[in-house]
């Protein structure tokens, strides 16, 4: 099978596709064909060495196919999505211990793109309790993850502030003075860009409000100044790691995908391009000109 193999750390041209022995399914996993496999921010920051990568292994963690062998022969044929921690699906056939069936309306790209996404924006909602009338800020809203919790913020009857590159949001978060933009009183921030800039959003926090910290988009985990969360009472949450990312978010992909079925969630695609071309792929996720998720197809 054709797989992408990352060889070292750098640009988008440490990734090599090569032909790969088919993974061999142990007892209670399943051999999946690929159909789409997502390209999400994180994994530029891997390919990069910002965040640190083991030895050369097939590279990425999320993708949607069909079920090509399984324990159970009842799901030979059924479309599934899969998320992986250690790597593996930039690949034409993945071996998954854990899957999710998706509904037969959705595409195998829409799958993708929607079900990890979506299921930590889920995860987040739940771990940052937002309740009808409060104000929440949602940075980098453009975003895969970003624009399903401004979505679900809605729903959940707050009033959503967004940033995001100029034009896509509320606030332009690549204006230096953008933090003059955000109002006072927010009762929660999302926040994934991270670095010193998470700290100025402590004084636009109301007093007992929130802040889940989940991402670090900047390259730089967010900075917060600890005797300022105390003086206002804040509350810092953090969201990732294996248990959130792992447990959490694998618990939620049904609820993401059934969302995306009865059209609460519409998932953005931004360019799909063949696994051949995935240096193109991860240059596009890097160049922050598109708006939606980028997706491999094998
Ligand atoms: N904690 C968890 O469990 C978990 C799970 C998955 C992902 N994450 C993290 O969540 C974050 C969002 O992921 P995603 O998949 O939604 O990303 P995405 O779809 O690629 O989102 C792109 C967004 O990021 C913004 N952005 C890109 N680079 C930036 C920078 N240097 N500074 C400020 N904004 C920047 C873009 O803003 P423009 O409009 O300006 O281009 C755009 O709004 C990432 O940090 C990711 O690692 C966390």
């Amino acid at each position: 099978m054709r797989a992408v193999v990352q060889y070292g750390t750098g640009g988008p041209e440490v990734l090599k596709v090569e032909e790969r022995p088919e993974p061999q399914r142990n007892a209670g996993e399943v051999l999946i064909r690929t159909e789409a496999i997502a390209v999400p921010f994180y994994e530029t920051q891997l390919r990069s060495g910002l965040i640190p990568a083991g030895p050369p292994a097939i590279f990425g963690h999320e993708a949607a196919g069909v079920v090509v062998e399984a324990d159970d022969a009842s799901l030979r044929g059924r479309r599934v999505v899969t998320m992986s921690y250690t790597g593996g699906a930039y690949a034409e056939v993945v071996a998954a211990s854990q899957y999710t069936l998706v509904p037969d309306d959705l595409t195998p790209e829409v799958a993708v793109a929607a079900a990890v996404s979506a299921a930590v924006a889920l995860g987040l909602m739940t771990a940052a309790k937002v309740v009808e009338n409060e104000t929440v800020l949602v940075e980098a809203a453009s975003g895969a993850i970003g624009s399903y919790l401004v979505r679900l913020a809605e729903r959940a009857g707050a009033r959503v502030v967004t940033t995001a590159g100029k034009g896509r949001a509320d606030i332009d978060h690549r204006d230096p003075d953008w933090r003059q933009n955000v109002p006072d009183g927010i009762d929660v921030v999302f926040e994934s860009i991270g670095g010193p800039r998470a700290a100025e959003l402590t004084a636009k926090l109301a007093p007992h409000g929130r802040i889940l910290a989940y991402g670090m988009l900047s390259g730089e985990f967010p900075v917060f100044p600890v005797a300022g969360l105390i003086a206002r009472g804040l509350t810092l949450i953090g969201f990732g790691g294996p248990d959130a990312y792992g447990k959490r978010v694998a618990a939620g992909r049904a609820e993401a995908l059934g969302l995306v079925a009865d059209g609460t969630l519409t998932p953005v695609i931004d360019r799909t391009y063949p696994l051949a071309d995935v240096a193109a792929a991860h240059a596009r996720v890097e160049s922050r000109e598109g708006t939606g998720k980028v997706v491999l197809v094998p």
